[in-house]
């Protein structure tokens, strides 16, 4: 077995023992050895400490204090440390260093992509670039100096201002930048290579022009339109939305090829994965569209809600992800449909977050100790963290929300931050009490509230999983009933007229929904409107309640998720009590649908939300000891009945909503498409595969050619081989093109599923270095592929340690990643159980496992 890992507390936590008044750092750049010099101006602020720098992975040139050379004895040098005795009240600390680029396949620190040089950061990326006091609350001014090989790398960028640039005498080429706002490292960025730039400008609302620059590889300069449009749209909703501008006069993004995550939010310099930034409508689908705006967008806002004010440790990361995601998620509600946003963002809380809580992986959105910081960018700090930030929201409602932001940024400017100083903005701005919602930030899991009749009106009883095992203050607090916002509206079970409405503050384990029970039937209630709080919510209902709120819930995220609700039960056939009464629900279901699809007053992306089912992969979520192969036919068997008994709505609504003219990337466009697609995957479903041919050949967009596709991909038709083939020939010299190829053949729903996957291993699309393609191939298939994946013979469990401990070597951080595919494998049962714990413990064992990936292999396990 592993060794124990060694873990970071919150409780541990002390302040640097000294200030870093400048640095100046000085960049030769050269793939194989760059040579960085760091000048670091340094002040004392406690007694006697010494000086420890984070370095990992450098060769150690020379050190001088006060321009001479430090004598041996007053440093010390380890593998991941240099630690500097002796300094007086005030030094200068100077450092040179080589790293080697062409040799970081982490792509954490400074590294190649393409052969241009790029940085990654954060969280501890800074540390493999120079000898730095590599921590978020250590803030400094950073003047950076690039210099290389102009013929290679004419294009020179770094944080902030351009304030020089050159020819050296013996042909090189240099440029200077400063970033005039006090940063931490993880906020630093480089990036040297021969780029076409794209340019835009922005005014801001005081009147200052910012100049808007989008770098790429020359082949792709015509597909950055759409994310200069996101970028401008983000800046200006910031400005009125939550009233912050931009501070410098560049703000510039980069596309590179080999990226870990979406995009790095720099200071003024953002790195982006070039999945975000490229677009134009033959290559990219209404979904890349709309995942570039908002990850363009939640970049942007990061320059506030992360740079501006940052963190103070790691430990605070939701502090700014989750305010940020939060963010990200009210500028595409506006830029969009809010419902269907809103229907969105749930369902990939409960896609990603909601297993991540009720598995051994859970862990509070503030958690108090960790292993690797790089294993703590999850879906809970993420996706969860936005959805307190939505409670606070309600709670206060939108004036207080907004005076409470607007305090938290300003008493918190250049400094870096805790959640407590959130909250504190939060009850400061609205004079309230937030000291049991806290326990929000602090605990894992995830409530159950059951809400039950109760005479003629409800009562809700929240359950709260057990705490973990917090540590220091936390503990205190981490324990007890949560307190959050029900929103919720009742009807009248005989009318169907509205009665009553409002927003419940739940803070107690058991308390009665305040409503006026007089009227002429039995209420019907939707409780938690628009998912007003991250909850489980356990309520029995009849299935004409269920009926009345698939068609008539005013409240459009319920009366979408009682939709899915019916899917999921229909699909896995749990909860009707007999043959007859499931066949009465599937044909009330479908009836449902069909009104749906006939009202032309909901919008088309509303309906088409309808008219998805769960996945496969979330209807395993819902039972212990999963057959996925059961699962799958069941999910199958639903969308065939359906796609057949609405044959001819589909295919009417298909041709109501016809587009003609120029494609645009639009909402209302979109919201077309998304019905017209959702309507021709379910008549694929029901083996009507005609359209979807036509479709696959005719289309002038992605999008319709994309769905077309991946319908017949997803079946079994014998049209199935020749439109991937058709479309691999096609795209194949666009490489994010081809990714959305690998992802279909890994969804494969054929036997030997597995077996093709095995195969595109050694296909020329394929790349073990590129995350993008790792995530489309191996990553889908494990995610999504649930009937391979978890095949009763265990080999999609060995396949997947195969491939993880292949790619440790070289990337840790993606291949811990990958382990989570595993998180829920106690709930298998039998043989699949085994071979997936059997692969588990082979990760733990590896001799040379890195500790991104033994610490997740053995939280998974244990
Ligand atoms: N802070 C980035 C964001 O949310 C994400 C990020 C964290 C990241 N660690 C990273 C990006 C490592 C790339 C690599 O927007
Ligand atoms: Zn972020």
């Amino acid at each position: 077995m592993a060794q124990p890992q060694a873990e970071t507390r919150l409780e541990d936590y002390r302040p640097y023992p000294f200030r870093i008044r400048a640095v100046d750092m000085d960049f030769r750049l050269d793939p194989d050895a760059t040579r960085v010099r760091a000048r670091l101006d340094v002040e004392r602020v406690e007694d006697g400490a010494p000086l420890v720098l984070n370095g990992e992975a450098l060769t150690l040139v020379a050190v001088r204090v006060d321009g001479a050379a430090l004598p041996p004895e007053r440093m010390a040098v380890d593998e991941t440390s240099l630690t500097i005795d002796g300094l007086g009240a005030r030094a200068t600390v100077e450092i040179e260093t080589t790293c080697a680029p062409a040799a970081n396949t982490a792509l954490s620190g400074l590294y190649l992509s393409n052969g241009m040089f790029c940085t990654q950061c954060e969280a501890e990326g800074f540390r493999r670039i120079t000898y730095y006091p590599d921590r978020p609350d250590v803030l400094s001014v950073f003047t950076v100096r690039v210099e290389a090989d102009p013929a290679r790398y004419p294009v020179l960028l770094a944080n902030g201002d351009r304030i020089d640039a050159g020819d050296t005498d013996d042909g090189r080429r240099y440029a200077v930048w400063r970033d005039p706002h006090p940063k931490p490292a993880y906020l630093f960025a480089l990036v040297g290579g021969d780029l076409a730039c794209v340019e835009d400008a922005f005014v801001t609302r005081s009147g200052r022009t910012v100049t808007l620059q989008v770098y790429v590889q020359h082949e792709n300069k015509d597909k950055c339109a759409y994310t200069l449009d996101a970028l401008k749209r983000a800046m200006r909703w910031d400005e009125e939305t939550f009233g912050r501008e931009y501070d410098l006069d560049v703000f510039m993004i980069v596309a590179v090829d080999h990226f870990n995550f979406g995009a790095m939010e720099n200071k003024g310099l953002n790195i982006f994965n070039s999945a975000y930034v490229l677009a134009s409508p033959e290559t990219a689908t209404d979904y890349d569209y709309e995942t570039i705006e908002a990850i363009v967008a939640h970049e942007y806002f990061h320059n506030w809600s992360g740079n501006r004010v940052t963190c103070r440790d790691w430990f605070q990361l939701c502090l700014k992800e989750g305010f940020t995601v939060f963010r990200d998620q009210e500028f595409s509600a506006d830029m969009r449909s809010r419902p269907v946003q809103r229907i969105k963002d749930v369902r990939r809380l409960r896609a990603m977050q909601f297993p991540e809580d009720a598995g051994p992986l859970a862990h509070p959105p503030r958690p108090d100790r960790f292993v690797t910081i790089d294993n703590f960018y999850t879906a809970t700090v993420y996706e969860k963290g936005a959805e307190i930030a939505r409670m606070l929201k309600t709670l206060l409602g939108p004036a207080d929300f907004r005076k409470a932001s607007d305090l938290y940024f300003e008493r918190h400017d250049g400094e870096a931050a805790t959640v407590e100083d959130f909250v504190a903005a939060m009850a400061e701005a609205s004079g309230r009490d937030f000291d049991q919602f806290f326990r929000w930030y602090v605990s894992p899991g995830r409530p159950t509230v059951t809400i039950a009749r109760d005479g003629d009106g409800f009562v809700l009883h929240q359950e709260t999983p057990p705490p973990a095992s917090a540590t220091g203050k936390d503990a205190a607090v981490a324990d007890g009933p949560r307190h959050m916002p029900v929103v919720y509206r009742a009807y009248d079970g005989a009318t169907g007229e509205r009665r009553g409405e409002g927003v419940f503050e739940l803070r107690e384990t058991t308390a009665r929904l305040p409503i006026d029970p007089a009227g002429a039937g039995p209420l019907i209630l939707s409780a938690f409107d628009g998912f007003s709080a991250p909850v489980t919510v356990r309520q029995d209902r009849t299935l004409d309640e269920r009926l009345f709120l698939a068609r008539r819930n005013a409240d459009p995220f319920n009366r979408w998720d009682v939709v899915q609700g019916l899917w999921r039960d229909l699909a896995l056939d749990v909860g009707f009590d007999g043959a007859d009464a499931r066949a009465a629900a599937q044909s009330g279901f479908i009836e449902a649908l069909a009104d749906a699809l006939a009202d032309d007053a909901l919008e088309p992306a509303f309906v088409a939300e309808l008219l998805k089912a769960p996945t496969a992969a979330e209807l395993m979520q819902d039972v212990d000891a999963a057959d996925p192969d059961a699962i799958v036919a069941g999910r199958a068997a639903l969308r065939r009945a359906v796609g057949g008994a609405l044959a001819e709505p589909l295919a009417a609504v298909r041709e109501r909503l016809k587009l003609n003219g120029p494609y645009a990337p639009d909402a209302e466009q979109a919201g077309a498409r998304a019905l017209r697609n959702a309507a021709l995957a379910l008549l694929v479903a029901a083996d009507d595969d005609a359209p979807a041919v036509a479709q696959a050949r005719m289309a002038d967009n992605m999008t319709d050619e994309a769905a077309a596709v991946a319908a017949l991909a997803g079946s079994t038709r014998p049209a199935r081989a020749d439109a991937l083939a058709a479309f691999y020939e096609k795209w194949k010299g666009e490489p994010l093109v081809v990714n959305k190829w690998l992802g279909w053949r890994a969804l494969s729903p054929a036997p030997d599923a597995l077996e093709d996957v095995r195969g595109l291993l050694a296909h020329e699309a394929f790349d073990l270095g590129n995350p993008n393609k790792v995530r489309a191939l191996i990553g889908v298939f494990a995610r999504e592929n649930v009937a391979a994946f978890h095949r009763v013979d265990g080999a999609g469990h060995t396949f997947l340690a195969d491939r993880i401990l292949e790619i440790d070597a070289r990337n840790p951080q993606l291949a811990a990643r990958l382990v989570s595919t595993l998180e829920s494998w106690r709930k298998l049962a039998g043989p699949r159980r085994d071979s997936a714990q059997r692969a588990l413990t082979r990760l733990v064992g590896a001799p040379d496992a890195s500790k991104n990936l033994l610490e997740m292999a053995d939280r998974i396990l244990s």
